[in-house]
């Protein structure tokens, strides 16, 4: 595969179907990397800002895809992607994406939240999207990255056995499995609390997850 950075690196391996729709395209590495390395065959850019529309079209030019100018699934066909991905964006933004047009979402979305990964889950679960991976990526700062896939049944398997706020910050498999970079970053998070002393009612909630999720402690290492 081309080269990508890790965040985009760990998004591209969640994703191998036939055509892949990435809204927020920007410089267009992403599918370019997908469609050179054959995880797809079709790519659908979709851009609502002039430069990285014509960033996205420059990097995109002789390979499968269409470059197209608009918010988010405004320009997207019902069914006409198999998966999705929106990365780099706050999770707001997101799920506003989502919710504008909830018909032309494809079966499988692959969402890298810059913050409020709990907002992406909320809307798998509001709408009927289970959990299928959590992966964190450690660049600069852990991203998180969910895929989800449109499911049948109404309730999320992933959220079973496990405390459910802490679920939601952080994900229900990451927890589940203690991953060891998910136990890192909430090492980095007691820390940075811990130093600012004074912290808000939400910041104190938070940190009484953190901590108790630290009480368990990440997998060992054989
Ligand atoms: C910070 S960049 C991230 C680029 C790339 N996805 C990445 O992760 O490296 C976010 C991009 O999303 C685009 N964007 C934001 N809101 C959008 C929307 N509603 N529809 C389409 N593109 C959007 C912005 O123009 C910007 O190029």
């Amino acid at each position: 595969m081309p080269k990508l950075d890790i965040r985009l690196k760990t998004v591209a391996r969640m994703i191998r179907d036939d055509t892949h729709a990435d809204v927020g395209s920007d410089h267009g590495h992403l599918l370019f990397a997908l469609l050179k390395s054959g995880r797809i065959q079709r790519g659908i850019a979709i851009e609502n800002k002039q430069q990285p529309f014509a960033n996205s079209s420059h990097r995109l030019a002789g390979v499968n895809a269409d470059v197209r100018l608009g918010d988010g699934l405004s320009v997207l066909h019902v069914g006409e992607a198999d998966s999705l991905s929106i990365c780099g964006m706050g999770a707001k933004s997101m799920v506003r994406i989502l919710e504008g047009f909830p018909d032309r979402v494809p079966t499988r979305v692959i969402m890298q939240p810059n913050c409020e990964p709990e907002l992406v889950r909320g809307w798998g679960l509001r709408s009927g999207y289970h959990i299928e991976t959590e992966q964190i990526a450690w660049g600069h700062l852990p991203y998180q990255v969910v895929c989800l896939r449109r499911a049948d049944s109404p309730d999320d398997a992933a959220y079973e056995d496990v405390d459910h706020d802490a679920a939601l910050l952080f994900g229900p498999t990451l927890v589940k499995r203690r991953d060891p970079d998910l136990f890192r970053q909430l090492s980095q998070e007691r820390a940075y609390y811990r130093e600012l002393g004074q912290l808000t009612a939400r910041s104190a909630e938070r940190l009484k997850i953190v901590e108790t999720l630290l009480r368990i402690g990440p997998k060992s290492e054989i």
